[in-house]
């Protein structure tokens, strides 16, 4: 028995795994409302990630850089398969779609103004592009949504680049959730919706039932932005392997690959965290697939789900993507869930690093609301240096650990400079177990 509560120790009352407090309290929330619980954030459960892995730094067989003085680039270009003008990023982390509506429009601006001041991408939403926004981007992504809100031609020519979402790793074949306290004028505008009724977005594009349709879309597109910007195509991590061979097929210049642990606005808890695969289980997957198709690194892969510092992003990269996006940590470098607001967050029955429920548009830091009060509390000015203050650490954290390795491209790390701390990290990276030359799983 490892009870670490002291009530059990003293008394030697034994809490139930099975039924622990906190399922006790979901049954009975359940039993009183009728209503399944819906949230933001990502999985709060505990699932093998990117911590289950460690680089092998150089020493004798291998020759390591010298920080100071050897360079280790930065920078990927993305979309270089069809697009005339594919979109060269300085770091390869870049800033996931997060809607207006889910976001007010001063974190839209910071995410644009943090990502910009770094030389990296930031990406529209369900509910359409922002003037905030596309004013602050220098490269900017326009979501192609299945729900089609905000859904403008004109934005989809003053875009960067296109991503056409099929799905997100928080609720891969569920769609999105804006509930009505967020539906204010303006968003409710942007997206031909009433106000304040609440909004539950399609789970499926309307007008395509499989890949064949996929490529007709992507031709579509294309046409309408004349062969200039790359289109991207972002699945939620299930049946990747396959996913990604279609998506190739389909005619992708890039491929998004959310895994499980990847944020969302809002959605159903139990969907959070019983669908999908962990991200770092979703890489092997995409890499074989496009590696068959003679298509690694011609079509640029995006790994999300999860990543929080510079050893994420190397790990990921060294797993084969090619860059990476953030949500989540994005959020928290603007000053989500920020101590700061604690007082705040206990007078709504939370507290600061727990907040989850952006879809009640109550945040008190101002970033997950379409309250004017409450935006107001978020400065982009100053929101959007601390982003790309974290973006810059993620970078150099990501590039020392590449000169441990040898690398002069952080798109040279490979899976050789990575092993396991555990099987199941083992099985799902496909590196050897610590300490061994064993790989449970070498082909799926
Ligand atoms: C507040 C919020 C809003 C989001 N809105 C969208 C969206 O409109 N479209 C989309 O494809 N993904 C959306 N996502 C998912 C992100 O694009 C991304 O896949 C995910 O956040 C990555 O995982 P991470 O949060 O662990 O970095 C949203 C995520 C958050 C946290």
């Amino acid at each position: 028995m490892s009870d670490s509560n002291d009530l059990n120790v003293k008394t030697g009352l034994r809490e139930s795994a099975t039924f622990d407090a906190a399922t006790m309290t979901e049954i009975r929330r359940a039993a009183e409302t009728g209503i399944y619980d819906i949230r933001g954030f990502g999985a709060k459960r505990k699932v093998p990630h990117f911590d289950d892995l460690l680089f092998l730094g150089a020493s004798m067989s291998r020759y390591p850089l010298e920080g100071y003085r050897e360079k280790c680039n930065t920078q990927v270009t993305l979309g270089t398969r069809f697009a005339k003008k594919p979109i060269v990023i300085e770091t390869p982390v870049t800033i996931a779609g997060m809607s207006f509506g889910a976001l007010s429009a001063n974190a839209k601006e910071a995410l644009g103004r943090g990502a910009s001041a770094v030389g990296t991408s930031t990406t529209t939403g369900d509910g359409g592009m922002t003037p905030e926004e596309r004013g602050q981007s220098t490269k900017l992504v326009y979501q192609y949504l299945p729900s089609r809100y905000g859904m403008n031609p004109d934005d989809l020519r003053k875009a960067d680049a296109i991503e056409v979402v099929l799905g997100q790793g928080a609720k891969p074949g569920g769609g999105g959730m804006l509930l009505g306290q967020k539906i204010t004028d303006r968003v409710a505008k942007m997206r031909t919706l009433p106000m304040g009724v609440d909004q539950r977005s399609a789970c499926r594009h309307p007008d395509w039932t499989g890949p064949d349709d996929l490529a007709i879309k992507i031709q579509e597109l294309r046409e309408i932005t004349d062969w200039q910007v790359p289109i991207y195509i972002k699945v939620g991590a299930t049946r990747t392997y396959y996913d990604v061979k279609l998506a190739v097929k389909a005619g992708a210049d890039v491929i998004v690959v959310d895994g499980m642990q990847g944020g969302t606005a809002a959605t159903q808890e139990v969907f959070i965290e019983h669908v999908g695969i962990p991200t770092m289980a979703a890489i092997p997957q995409a890499v074989q697939a496009l590696q068959e198709m003679g298509m690694h690194r011609k079509v640029q892969l995006i790994v999300s789900g999860g990543i929080r510092n510079g050893a994420d992003v190397a790990k990921a990269m060294a797993l084969g993507a090619d860059a990476v996006a953030i949500g989540t940590a994005a959020l928290i470098a603007l000053g989500c869930n920020h101590p700061k607001w604690d007082e705040e967050f206990k007078k709504i029955g939370s507290a600061a690093g727990y907040y989850d429920d952006y879809h009640e548009g109550k945040d008190p830091a101002g970033i997950s609301t379409q309250d004017p009060e409450l935006s107001k509390r978020l400065d982009p000015v100053e929101a959007g240096h601390r982003l790309a203050n974290y973006l810059r650490v993620l970078t150099m954290e990501a590039q020392t650990l590449a000169r441990a390795c040898g690398k002069n491209d952080l798109r040279n790390l490979e899976p050789e400079d990575l092993v396991a701390l555990n099987v199941e990290a083992a099985a799902m990276a496909r590196v050897p177990l610590a300490g061994t030359s064993w790989i449970p799983s070498q082909s799926y």
